[in-house]
């Protein structure tokens, strides 16, 4: 007799870490392989992190479980960190510690929607996002931030045509995968269409930190019913630490209190532990941050014009999202470009076709993470191997 699976089978695949499966498959074969695929910085976390961690592995205290929402001196340390790095006031009880963000994400979908509601998301955006959201029946709605919008969704476009509005709009700034940065402006005037209609805002500040043209606001300035989620994976260099966390609207707390012990009890405790320290040494984690900006400026000084084509502004994180469709290949196809750039210049890097369904074909994303040595080796590779691609098309 066949066996019932579920229709979550059918989520679409995070095409991103399959490159990565792929490009250790050919590391694995001895092959050098650069990483302009990968998310993550190739940084480790300030010293004091990895102290405060092997202080509480010795301690067998933090060996149990965490209290669902985390430990309330990393709550209380978070609700300051507001305070110091925004200066917004917010109480610590609304501070939720998660397994990462991507749990934020599961945590506030199932909190604040229904199945069959629907979530408007900026694309090209983050696939988790989407991906997750299909497992749990709701709907994703394409908001349109391509070029054509600069790079910055268009609200308006959502009512064009009397169409209902979403439940929910889920936005980040700054934006996987182009980098692009709102303005303070924008986000404040989300944050006041979202409650002037009566929809949901979950903003993604993952990259916060991550910027080259100062500090943007965080939507909790503008809104209290938005749900704000935040990681230590990216500006603070723990992507494996696996801890993230949401700023929580007061009436939403009790459910994600519920889902949270029913999903994983509580988040990882002698992680938390490490994560109280990481708030100690901006100085360390702002080099990153120059480094980062001179890997972009090398990337787009050094790769031809026609291969990076009309960039999104890459004010923050640390991605390029590269319009290939100038090449001159026979059919721009992002899927078919980056699987012969990681199998001849053996450069990885993560097809658009991940962020946008639509549009996606004719965009790479590349990460610059990594370190400027590398930057200038793909450049270098990249810059040999193109026209000897492009002469065989
Ligand atoms: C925009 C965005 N949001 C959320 C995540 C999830 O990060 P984590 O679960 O490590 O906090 C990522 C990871 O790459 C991301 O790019």
């Amino acid at each position: 007799m066949p066996l019932k699976t579920t229709s979550t089978n059918a989520v679409p695949a995070f095409l991103a870490m399959a490159v990565m499966n792929a490009s250790s498959q050919l590391e694995a074969t001895g092959a050098d392989v650069i990483h302009l695929e990968l998310g993550q910085p190739s940084s480790p976390p300030p010293e004091a992190v990895n102290r405060a961690l092997a202080d509480a592995l010795a301690q067998t205290s933090t060996h149990g479980y965490s209290l669902a929402f985390g430990e309330t001196a990393l709550r209380r340390r978070i609700a300051a960190h507001y305070a110091d790095f925004y200066g917004v006031t917010t109480d610590p009880d609304r501070v939720v510690i998660t397994p990462g963000s991507s749990l934020a994400f599961a945590l506030a979908f199932l909190a604040a929607f229904d199945r069959g509601d629907r979530i408007a998301l900026a694309t090209p955006g983050y696939p988790a996002y989407r991906n997750l959201m299909l497992a749990l029946g709701i709907e994703p709605v394409l908001l349109p931030a391509r070029a054509e919008q600069g790079w910055v969704p268009d609200l308006e476009a959502l009512a064009a045509n009397g169409a209902p509005l979403p439940d929910g709009i889920l936005l980040a700034s700054p934006a996987n995968p182009t980098g692009v940065v709102m303005s303070d402006d924008e986000v404040k005037s989300i944050c006041e269409w979202c409650d002037r209609n009566g929809v949901r805002l979950i903003m993604d500040e993952i990259y916060h930190g991550l910027t080259f043209t100062g500090c943007p606001a965080t939507a909790l300035s503008f809104s209290d019913s938005a749900i704000i989620v935040n990681s230590f994976s990216k500006y603070y260099c723990m992507t494996g630490w696996r801890v993230g966390w949401a700023i929580v609207p007061p009436e939403l707390l009790e459910t994600v209190e519920r889902l949270a012990q029913n999903l994983y009890i509580g988040p990882p405790r002698p992680m938390q532990a490490g994560a109280l320290a990481a708030f100690d040494d901006y100085a360390v984690l702002d080099r990153h941050v120059e480094r980062y900006r001179e890997n972009r400026d090398i990337l787009i000084r050094d790769l031809p014009e026609t291969f990076l084509g009309d960039i999104a502004p890459s004010d923050g994180a640390f991605y390029l999202y590269a319009d290939i469709s100038h090449l001159g290949m026979r059919t721009p196809d992002s899927m078919a470009l980056a699987d012969a750039m990681l199998r001849e210049a053996h450069v990885a890097c993560t097809p658009g076709i991940d962020f946008d369904r639509e549009q996606g074909h004719r965009h790479l994303r590349l990460s610059f993470a990594g370190s400027t040595a590398d930057m200038k080796e793909a450049s270098r590779r990249l810059n040999d191997w193109l026209p000897k691609f492009l002469a065989g098309q």
